[in-house]
């Protein structure tokens, strides 16, 4: 409380390191310097020792006098010293610039991950806002077709069956690939029982359950609210949001959108949950792709596009 709290360093380590470097580069160029001013002064010496004082005088190899042999093996080691200077010890080194330019690549990496997460959270307080200002506005229901970009995607037998005991009644692996690259990326509207009836929310597309429960606990990233209405209105700002079912979501739904990407599977099935008839006077077909069994897909199925008449 009393007392000076202890500063605290506002230099990080790898700004110490770098200050640190700094200054024993300084020190080691000091150093050449005053190599480079003793060997002048000791050249000058060495001269005026043999030629003026006359040491020396006599003493020769190959007819060379020894001050000449002194300096020019001095200026060896100092050229040694020049090269140990600026390339041996070189400025922080290859390895340290290359340490320092992935630390600097982290760094990028890791803000970049939470500007991500920052921007997602922004989106999940607007959607709840969204709900918000729609529970306590008093404006009218979304309506119908102002959702036009809202698609409807199921798979229905030839009775329509699309689910039992809360599961799919068949297993067709294109139709699966076909659901997810349609899906990917975009918002996938739901009842509460589909949800569930996913192991996990599935990865890469922004989950919208829809429940009366008002404490509905979800994983972290899924929308909940408590109307289709909402729901549409939660994904309005995505070109294309689907609504995935179940029966319940499928037969409020159908009268609002403008499209159905029906996967029809020609077979009849026992089923607790159908989606609705469709009524060609409202729908037209304006796509089918016909599949025939083969060995991965136990039943013939076709890929049908309604539009809106
Ligand atoms: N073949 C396909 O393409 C396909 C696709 C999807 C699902 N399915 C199948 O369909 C079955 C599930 O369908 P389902 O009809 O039983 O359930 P569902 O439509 O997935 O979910 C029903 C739940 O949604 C909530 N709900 C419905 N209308 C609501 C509204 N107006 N306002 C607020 N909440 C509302 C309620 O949740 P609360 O009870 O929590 O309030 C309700 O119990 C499963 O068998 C599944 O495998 C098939």
């Amino acid at each position: 409380m009393f007392g000076r709290k202890k500063q605290k360093s506002t230099i990080d380590k790898d700004q110490l390191e770098l200050i640190e470097n700094a200054q024993r580069r300084i020190k080691q160029k000091k150093r050449l310097y005053a190599h480079f001013i003793l060997f002048l002064i000791g050249s000058v010496l060495l001269i005026i020792v043999n030629t003026v004082l006359g040491i020396g005088e006599y003493i020769t190899l190959y007819g060379i006098s020894w001050f000449v042999y002194a300096i020019s093996i001095w200026f060896l080691l100092f050229l040694y010293h020049v090269f140990n200077v600026y390339v041996t010890q070189k400025f922080m080194g290859k390895a340290w610039e290359q340490q320092q330019l992935q630390k600097l690549v982290g760094l990028q990496e890791l803000r970049i991950q939470k500007l991500k997460e920052e921007l997602r959270k922004e989106e999940m307080v607007k959607a709840q806002s969204d709900i918000y200002n729609e529970t306590t506005s008093n404006t009218p229901k979304l309506e119908k077709h102002t959702t036009a970009q809202a698609t409807i995607i199921v798979a229905a037998a030839e009775n329509n069956a699309i689910g039992k005991n809360n599961t799919l009644i068949w297993h067709l692996s294109k139709d699966l690939k076909r659901f997810k690259s349609l899906t990917s990326g975009h918002h996938i509207i739901m009842g509460r029982k589909t949800f569930e009836s996913f192991p996990k929310p599935l990865p890469n597309r922004t989950h919208v359950v829809i429940t009366r429960q008002s404490n509905y606990k979800v994983p972290e990233g899924v929308i909940v609210v408590n109307s289709l209405e909402k729901a549409l209105a939660i994904s309005k700002n995505d070109s294309q949001p689907f609504i995935i079912g179940g029966g319940q979501i499928y037969e409020q739904a159908i009268s609002m959108v403008d499209k159905i990407e029906l996967t029809r599977v020609h077979e009849t099935f026992e089923a607790d949950t159908f989606f609705p008839e469709i009524d060609t006077s409202l729908w037209e077909e304006t796509k089918n792709e016909f599949h025939p069994k083969d060995e991965t897909h136990n039943y013939e199925f076709s890929f049908i596009t309604y539009q809106r008449r």
